[in-house]
């Protein structure tokens, strides 16, 4: 089986700070480091990295060929990665304080201009029963739910960055939906429905340094974070989506893949980076904690 990730390319300008700067507030940054990020890219390297036969679909600009053969190098098959000349990769500015806390600014370059021809290109390839994963930093996620619904896909969406119209344009799609629990509570607000009155048949909210919820054929089940201290949040999120969904294409049942995804997040906060930051399979599965 194969997971068809429709995501952002970023390059991920990363500032350490003493905290996260204040309104009108200037601040020397106690270290700086450039790498690859982009919710898409480091979900389809920790898919890739879960052992998952992964396609990214998604673009670059003339700056980006490190980042794609960065990406080829993880696992990634990289052939429907648009290289656009007129344009820029997507870049992000990420403050990251000493509790590992961080806020990002994102500036969307190639991301916005994704050719609708790579889409529809990768999906082609796809059978019955592969995953579509998307998120909300690219564009053309309605067309492909929509071939993806032709196709017979598992479609999964991770609500990040959260904008409400976005997730309830694409809820009727879906298979597979994860989100925070602020943008839980603004989704029930929002449909005037519960999670588990959802017609998505995987809800799962992340809890941060509590863990996860997966709602689920009317049940919910809790699933605790392991103890662990944070130097770096960023991406931990996307390395859990990457691995539950690869976990999952290759046949682990959901809840089983949601221990492994937990367990790859809890040692992806233990390091700096985005995609640097992303374990093997093989150290998820012999880490201690
Ligand atoms: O989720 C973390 C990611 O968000 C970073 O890598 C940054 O590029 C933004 O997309």
């Amino acid at each position: 089986m194969t997971v068809f990730n429709l995501g952002s390319i970023n390059i991920d300008n990363v500032y350490r700070v003493p905290h996260l700067p204040s309104p009108g507030e200037t601040l020397a940054a106690t270290g700086y480091e450039r790498g690859l990020g982009g919710k898409g890219a480091n979900m389809s390297v920790a898919a890739a990295r879960a052992g998952a036969r992964t396609i990214h679909i998604g673009a670059v600009g003339a700056d980006g060929g490190w980042a794609c053969e960065q990406m080829r190098d993880a696992g990634v098959d990289i052939r429907h990665i648009a290289r656009l000349t007129h344009t820029l990769t997507g870049h992000a500015i990420i403050n990251v304080d000493r509790k590992g806390e961080n806020a990002i600014v994102l500036v969307p370059g190639a991301n916005r201009e994704i050719p609708e021809n790579a889409l529809v290109a990768a999906l082609a390839e796809a059978k019955p029963g592969d995953t579509l994963l998307l998120q909300n930093e690219t564009i053309l996620q309605t067309r492909a739910v929509e071939i993806a619904r032709d196709h017979g896909l598992f479609t999964a969406f991770a609500a990040a960055p959260f904008e409400i119209e976005a997730t309830n344009v694409l809820l009727p799609w879906l298979d597979f939906l994860i989100l925070n629990e602020i943008e839980a509570h603004q989704l029930t607000r929002s449909t005037g429905k519960t999670l588990a009155e959802l017609d998505v048949d995987h809800v799962i909210v992340t809890l941060g340094a509590k863990g996860a919820r997966w709602f689920h054929g009317g049940q919910v089940q809790e699933f605790p974070a392991l103890p662990v201290t944070p130097v770096d949040t960023t991406g931990a999120g996307d390395t859990f989506t990457g691995y539950v969904l690869a976990a999952r294409d290759q046949g682990l049942p959901m809840g089983k893949a949601i221990d492994l995804a937990g367990r790859a997040a809890a040692l992806a906060v233990t390091r700096h980076g985005a995609v640097n930051a992303i374990p093997a399979l093989k150290e998820v599965r012999e880490a201690q904690f």
